[in-house]
């Protein structure tokens, strides 16, 4: 009976495999068990990793309850090459900004799916990566474009936040508790409008961020603690505008040469971001108007009571960094997802 299962199960992974355009559908599709071309292709399809039959059963509810979710063997696969393509280019900053991007443009007082906005994958599209917001993440897509053709049965949605979270704990940043199984949009008409990111300089940048960040679902320590992403990468002024053309810290790259970063060790998740924004010594480290208001504005450094939650605690106690940072990326991550299995499913299940 397992194996009867198991066989299935693979079968329907070659049909979705074999399939893509009835899986974008959604519309059903057989395949005659007795035919041996097919009996190939579900060998070949069945070759990576052996799963628990736990897993077989997930897979099975999910390619059925809904065509367009992920299959977590091929996600956990993506990820060990996600890990191989850091290593050699040192792109975790973009891929971290790739699922913020994505994921930032959910709107809690819209209930409908896909208009709500949020992580479903619609940064795939020009309409959306022409947004001023997204200058530069073309090429965060193209990075990991040759992923998603490899594992056909992965959402965008699913891979931009699986890269973005893979960046966070490949840099030394703490374990994120992730979930998956997030479908996609289906096409540009579905993408967001522009304006729904922060600007870096607005008039009143606390007010600001708070007017973006509630409206996704967000508070104020998760505003303090995601700030914290800031501990990777840089500004580069022909994107947004913002910071140094290069910097002693970024004239010999890793990766592209230039830009200015934030902090010294700029693919080092840790809390130096907190640190130097508090010190604000270093000319060639970079300073935005929303992350001095971090320190500026009276709730986002301290509570009410005095005490030292957010930011100042932040600077002083990297491992209460680490908590806050790993539960806010979680969140969000799944902000406006739509979920199949409902539920979504851990990676470490499999
Ligand atoms: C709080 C409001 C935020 C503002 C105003 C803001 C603004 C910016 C700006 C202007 C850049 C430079 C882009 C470029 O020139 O290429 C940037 C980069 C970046 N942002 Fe943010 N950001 C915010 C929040 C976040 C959050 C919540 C995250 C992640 C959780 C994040 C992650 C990053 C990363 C990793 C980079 C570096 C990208 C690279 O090096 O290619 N940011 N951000």
């Amino acid at each position: 009976m397992a194996e009867r299962l198991a066989a299935a199960a693979t079968l329907r992974a070659a049909a979705i495999t074999a399939a893509p355009s009835a899986r974008r559908t959604g519309r059903a599709f057989f395949l005659p068990s007795s035919s041996p071309a097919l009996a190939r292709v579900a060998l070949r399809a069945a070759a990576p990793p052996r799963l628990p039959q736990r897993a077989t059963t997930v897979r099975c509810m999910a390619a059925s309850a809904t065509a367009t979710a992920s299959d977590p063997a091929q996600l956990k696969t993506a990820r060990e090459d996600i890990k191989e393509l850091l290593r050699t280019t040192h792109c975790h900053p973009i891929l971290v900004r790739l699922g913020w991007h994505d994921a930032g443009t959910y709107d809690k007082n819209i209930k409908e799916w896909p208009q709500r906005g949020g992580a479903n994958g619609s940064l795939r599209f020009d309409a959306e990566l022409k947004h001023g917001a997204n200058a530069g993440l073309i090429n965060a897509l193209k990075l990991i474009q040759p992923i998603k053709d490899k594992y056909p049965s992965i959402t965008f949605a699913d891979l931009f936040q699986l890269a973005s979270a893979t960046a966070i704990e490949e840099a030394g940043g703490p374990k994120i508790p992730m979930k998956y199984g997030r479908v996609d949009v289906t096409g540009p008409e579905q993408c967001p409008p522009e304006g729904k990111l922060p600007d870096a300089g607005p008039s009143s940048p606390a007010d600001h961020l708070r007017e973006v960040f509630y409206r996704m679902g967000l508070d104020d320590k998760e505003i303090v603690a995601l700030s914290g992403a800031h501990t990777l990468g840089r500004s580069r002024p022909e994107r947004s505008g913002w910071g140094k053309p290069e910097t002693k810290y970024t004239k010999n790259g890793p990766g592209a040469p230039g830009g200015q970063s934030w902090t010294p060790e700029w693919l080092k998740f840790d809390n130096s971001y907190f640190k130097e924004i508090k010190e604000k010594r270093d000319q060639d480290l970079l300073v935005l108007p929303t992350d001095a208001a971090l320190f500026e504005d009276p709730a986002f450094k301290v509570t009410s009571d005095t005490q030292n939650v957010y930011a100042e605690k932040y600077a002083k106690d990297q491992d209460a960094f680490f908590k806050d940072y790993a539960e806010a990326h979680a969140k969000l991550s799944n902000l406006g997802a739509e979920f199949s299995p409902p539920q979504g499913f851990s990676l470490d299940d499999y």
